[in-house]
């Protein structure tokens, strides 16, 4: 036996971490989940038996877990999505005009990274808004930006930003996103400012971010829709249709299908 292996074959005092220090050192790292978890991972791994690259493994995986859950929440909330509604629970059977297989093709986002449009028609209560906020929800964890506004709203923000000059517009929250959702266009007509308000915000879009929106007005109502300007309408609805997908839902009001049951049940 010569005397390497000997020195392997006696016992060694092992070098032993010390876990505040460690902890201390994935804090300082900016690793502040696997410091929190520290401890518990190391328990686990020794009951286990397992070894230290699982427990690495066991750390760091959680990190990327609950830093990806932070990112999805803060950028959910900063997108103004509305919550709860998700193409989970949309109901296709109901509303059988809605190809689950195309809502399923937009889930992917592919559309978003080409910088086409959304739109989505029908009468009220069939699921237009749903349907927006479900893909909007896909986009932010997809890792778009995301911004959502009710016509009324964005409107309101664009009148306030009326005299900003082009170049500090483009840092704004309904111009920068890869995504901007505008729900509700048709209730109201537009003014012929706001018309060009909107002009200028699609114009500024065309090719550089996607645009879904909802409306229960069809786009043969749009110049109408739009202070009767028939050059401005068709301006904007040849940049809004131009990369465009269209989803058009006929159908009844998920809103009144309890009443439609229950009226029918009373003969
Ligand atoms: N097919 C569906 N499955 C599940 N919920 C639905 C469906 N369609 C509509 N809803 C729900 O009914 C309500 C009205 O739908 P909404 O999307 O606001 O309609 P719209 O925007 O077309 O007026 C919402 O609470 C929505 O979540
Ligand atoms: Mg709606």
């Amino acid at each position: 036996m010569n005397t390497q292996t000997m020195s392997e074959a006696l016992p060694r005092s092992r070098p032993q971490a010390d876990i505040g220090r460690l902890r201390d050192q994935l804090e300082r790292l900016g690793l502040g989940f696997a410091a929190e978890h520290l401890a518990g991972a190391v328990t686990d791994a020794v009951k286990e038996d397992r070894g230290p690259a699982s427990l690495l493994e066991a750390l760091l995986s959680l990190e990327l877990e609950r830093r990806e859950e932070r990112r999805l929440r803060k950028a959910l909330q900063l997108s103004g999505l509305p919550t709860g509604q998700t193409i989970a629970n949309f109901d296709f059977a109901f509303q059988p005009s809605v190809e689950r297989s195309r809502i399923e093709t937009l889930s992917t986002c592919a559309w978003i990274r080409q910088k086409q449009n959304l739109l989505i028609q029908g009468p009220p209560g069939v699921g237009k808004t749903h349907l927006a906020v479900a893909l909007g929800v896909k986009a932010v964890e997809c890792g778009f930006s995301v911004a959502f506004y009710r016509l009324d709203e964005l409107l309101h923000a664009m009148r306030k930003d009326q005299e900003v000059p082009p170049a500090r517009l483009r840092r704004r929250k309904y111009m920068k996103p890869a995504l901007l959702v505008i729900d509700e266009v048709g209730f109201e007509p537009f003014s012929r400012e706001d018309a060009s308000l909107f002009f200028r915000m699609v114009s500024h879009r065309y090719t550089r971010g996607s645009v879904c929106l909802t409306s229960n007005k069809s786009v043969r109502e749009w110049p109408e829709m739009l202070a009767g300007d028939e050059v401005l309408a068709t301006a904007i609805l040849d940049r809004l249709l131009h990369a465009s997908h269209v989803l058009n839902i006929r159908g009844g009001s998920y809103r009144l299908k309890d009443l439609d049951a229950s009226l029918k049940s009373q003969g």
